[in-house]
């Protein structure tokens, strides 16, 4: 099983034992990437928000958010562990949280976060790790993680984990690893109704907001390209001239090009839709199996 930690603080404490006793029980057979924070990502997102408007491989800090997004894809499970701050997560796990919102449901997610676990493990010296559950878990949802668990442990007689009682010490572990005991099979998370929910509502946003750009957007040309929206390829190949936008729009480059190639156009009747081609006559739409190419 592959795991990808993010850890957000570098000091050795209370954080650290509780992310180890939850490894330890996973440890073998798993391969474990471990990112600390800030120094696997020493910057605050600047706001530019090339990422949006144009990619995520332009981001002033690509070369280290890049990494630990890959190894986040590459992950079955994830685990996301922070002291708390100020009552929420720390800020070097929330200025990670920033830098991915590229990828977030609304803009460009990836399909592999569908199938994803993840835990959350939080501590404080007091009882309220809610806020930064909250934190972790809305950015892991609209992220697209169906399955994710959380713990927040109340340290209660200290903020240094040698002062704990050892009894203390023992009672957080015991707790840590009878969650992490849970994930010891290898089996991905179905995409839940929350997720289902999420993606259908911007799918509408998507095919909404597609159908009055020229050009369109790197989101909305991301959603064409996955052929996730097959509404807004359709609603695009009815309403626009091929030559407007739709041909532009990266379809030409699918390897059903040349297949779509060989047939004689009019600009306005043909189209393709999801990377399958298809004729439009009139209202109705014949597809290409049914259409003699020439
Ligand atoms: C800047 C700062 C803010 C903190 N805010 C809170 C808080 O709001 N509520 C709380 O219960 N503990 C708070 N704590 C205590 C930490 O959550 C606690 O000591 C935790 O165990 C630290 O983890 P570490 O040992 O891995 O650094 C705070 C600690 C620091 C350093």
């Amino acid at each position: 099983m592959k795991i990808t930690v993010i850890i957000g603080t570098e000091v050795k404490g209370c954080t650290y034992h509780i992310k180890e006793a939850f490894l330890d029980v996973l440890r073998p057979g798993s391969e474990i990437t471990e990112f600390y924070l800030p120094k696997d990502l020493p910057h605050f997102c600047r706001g530019c928000k090339t990422c949006f408007l144009q990619s995520e491989e332009l981001c002033p800090h690509a070369d280290y958010v890049g990494p630990i997004w890959d190894s986040i894809l590459e992950a079955d499970l994830l685990v996301l562990t922070s002291p708390v701050y100020a009552l929420r997560t720390t800020a070097q796990m929330k200025s990670l949280l920033d830098h991915l919102c590229v990828h977030w449901m609304v803009h460009r997610p990836d399909e592999r976060m569908f199938g994803k676990k993840a835990v959350v493990l939080t501590n404080a010296i007091g009882v309220f790790n809610g806020g930064a559950h909250k934190d972790l878990i809305t950015s892991l949802r609209w992220l697209g993680v169906s399955h994710i668990k959380k713990l927040g442990i109340g340290l209660m007689e200290g903020v240094f984990w040698p002062e704990l009682s050892p009894q203390r010490r023992q009672a957080i572990i015991q707790r840590v690893q009878s969650l992490a005991r849970k994930y010891q099979t290898n089996d991905s998370a179905r995409k839940g109704l929350k997720v289902r929910t999420l993606f259908a509502i911007t799918r509408l946003m998507h095919q909404g907001a597609a159908r009055k750009e020229d050009p369109l957007s790197a989101d909305n040309q991301y959603w064409l390209d996955k052929g996730w929206d097959k509404a807004l390829n359709q609603d695009l190949a009815f309403d626009r001239p091929p030559s407007g936008g739709l041909f532009r729009a990266g379809a030409l480059q699918s390897p059903n090009v040349s297949e779509f190639g060989k047939m004689t156009i009019l600009p306005t009747q043909a189209c393709i839709l999801a990377k399958k081609c298809f004729v439009c006559v009139g209202k109705e739409r014949i597809s290409s199996e049914k259409v003699e190419l020439h």
